[in-house]
């Protein structure tokens, strides 16, 4: 079957660009303020082997069938799943994968750059040298006090969203191609510099022990849950991003090598990343945090302590903003796709609703940190927490599951096969039994454990 060769919205130039265009999704916040300590706190060297295989058996063919399915359709992922499903005479319900996609992408986009806001204000304050010499509770005060200020915090969620809308309003070539262009490369080296200044600190040792030693002891069935979580939202995966990025990928590049080389940067950098913070948060004999707490006070708070920590530090919050923004594009794509096929809008005109949306929403994760403290949506949830739960932990592993589905028994064989430029017989098998079972039976064994675990934990807050 022939592959249809072009995209409405454009094409990456390259099969490299897409590779760099899908790694600069998957390497963002998550990998930085995420993975390096819940791979120290839950075992180890021994969660990375856990979290490799989740990326193996789950989060490869998952990506596999994103990229297969965009390709094919080369639309929006809500028009690409309509197109596909009439093309094959399949339930037109289907498109609920698009529309999931569309809505968890609102919901990611408008924390994402609330927390991306808060990197870009480090810069400053890290290059001002306001955080030198400081002792830990000047640290933890200074960033309470900025929680504290909506108006601060409002200012940063602004300039972050207005940085996004102004990329993608400018189109795949000129928009995202140009700032992934000079974006990754720039954060890779950034990444091997201060990689290289935890690899001389005096915290090095306790930093790769506190990373890798094979703590089998810490590994339970939670593990599992948080490796899967954590290999899904890494890889941006469950949501659109990565089909729509498949939309524009050319037919001769191939999908399965890529989407190795993607899935392996990603791991990589995150690995790095702790390499990068552990060493020098033991340094000061500092015990690892996570979150905003690792990344907004020990993190400002050790490199103060530091030779050079101002130039570093400012280095380490340009590479988290870097990391931010190549992964918020990728967020908006799918809708922004979608609004301009569907009306035909111009680009731009589409950025700028999308990203108004998307920030009105933003204000309500703001005020989650002031004066929306103390609102909970359910049981001890503040906005932030249920948008935040509701999207990374409902949305995207349904989305994943329905795609590796309709990957698996939705398209029929010989689509699959000119898509992986596939061969013979055994390949079919295998696409059944890792894309239409593991995968999907994986996803689900993690989701319903997950919502399980939550209504026992609604269940106890209410007795409480
Ligand atoms: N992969 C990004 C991270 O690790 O921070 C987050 C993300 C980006 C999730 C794009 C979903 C997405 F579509």
């Amino acid at each position: 079957m022939a592959l249809s060769s072009e995209s409405r919205h454009g094409m990456w130039s390259s099969r490299w660009l897409f590779v760099l265009a899908a790694a600069g999704s998957a390497v963002g916040l998550g990998n930085i303020w995420k993975f390096p300590y819940i791979a120290g706190e839950n075992g180890g060297g021994a969660f990375v082997l856990v979290y490799l295989g989740c990326v193996a058996l789950v989060g490869l063919p998952i990506m596999l069938a994103e990229v297969v399915i965009g390709r094919e359709g080369r639309r929006s992922p809500i028009n690409t799943m309509r197109v596909l499903t009439q093309q094959h005479h399949r339930h037109p319900a289907w498109v609920i994968v698009g529309w999931l996609g569309v809505a968890a992408g609102f919901l990611i986009l408008s924390y994402y750059a609330v927390i991306a806001g808060w990197a870009l204000f480090y810069i400053l304050r890290m290059a001002s040298g306001a955080m030198t010499g400081v002792t830990a509770n000047v640290a933890n005060q200074a960033f309470n006090d900025f929680l504290a200020s909506p108006g601060q915090m409002l200012l940063w969620h602004t300039l972050f969203m207005m940085f996004t809308v102004y990329i993608i309003g400018r189109g795949v070539i000129k928009g995202l191609e140009t700032a992934i262009r000079w974006f990754m490369p720039l954060l890779f080296v950034l990444l091997i510099v201060l990689v290289g200044y935890g690899v001389n600190s005096s915290g090095f040792e306790r930093g790769l022990e506190f990373m890798f030693r094979l703590k089998w002891e810490s590994v339970t069935g939670e593990t599992l849950l948080i490796a899967m979580g954590q290999a899904f939202f890494t890889l941006s995966l469950g949501m659109g991003a990565i089909m729509a990025y498949g939309a524009y990928v050319p037919s001769t590049a191939s999908i399965t090598q890529s989407v190795i080389v993607i899935a392996v940067l990603d791991t990589l950098v995150a690995v790095a990343a702790g390499l990068a913070i552990f060493p020098i948060v033991f340094a000061n004999g500092l015990e690892p945090a996570q979150g905003p707490g690792l990344m907004f006070v020990t993190i400002p708070f050790a490199f103060g302590q530091l030779p050079m920590g101002a130039i570093f530090g400012t280095i380490f919050f340009l590479l988290v903003s870097f990391a931010a923004i190549t992964s918020a594009i990728s967020i908006s794509e799918p809708v922004l796709a979608y609004l301009v096929e569907q009306y035909n809008a111009k680009r731009k005109r589409v950025a700028i609703s999308v990203g108004v949306l998307a920030w009105i929403l933003g204000v309500g994760t703001v005020f989650s940190f002031n004066v929306w403290a103390d609102v909970h949506i359910v049981g001890q949830l503040t906005f932030f927490d249920f948008v935040d739960y509701v999207s990374q932990n409902i949305m995207l592993p349904i989305g994943g599951l329905l795609i590796a589905l309709f990957a698996a028994y939705g398209l029929p064989k010989t689509v699959i096969a000119a898509q992986l430029n596939a061969r013979g017989k055994a390949w079919w098998i295998g696409w059944r039994i890792v894309v239409g079972c593991i995968a999907p039976l994986a996803v689900l064994a993690v989701f319903v454990a997950t919502v399980v675990e939550f209504d026992t934990l609604m269940a106890w807050l209410n007795l409480q």
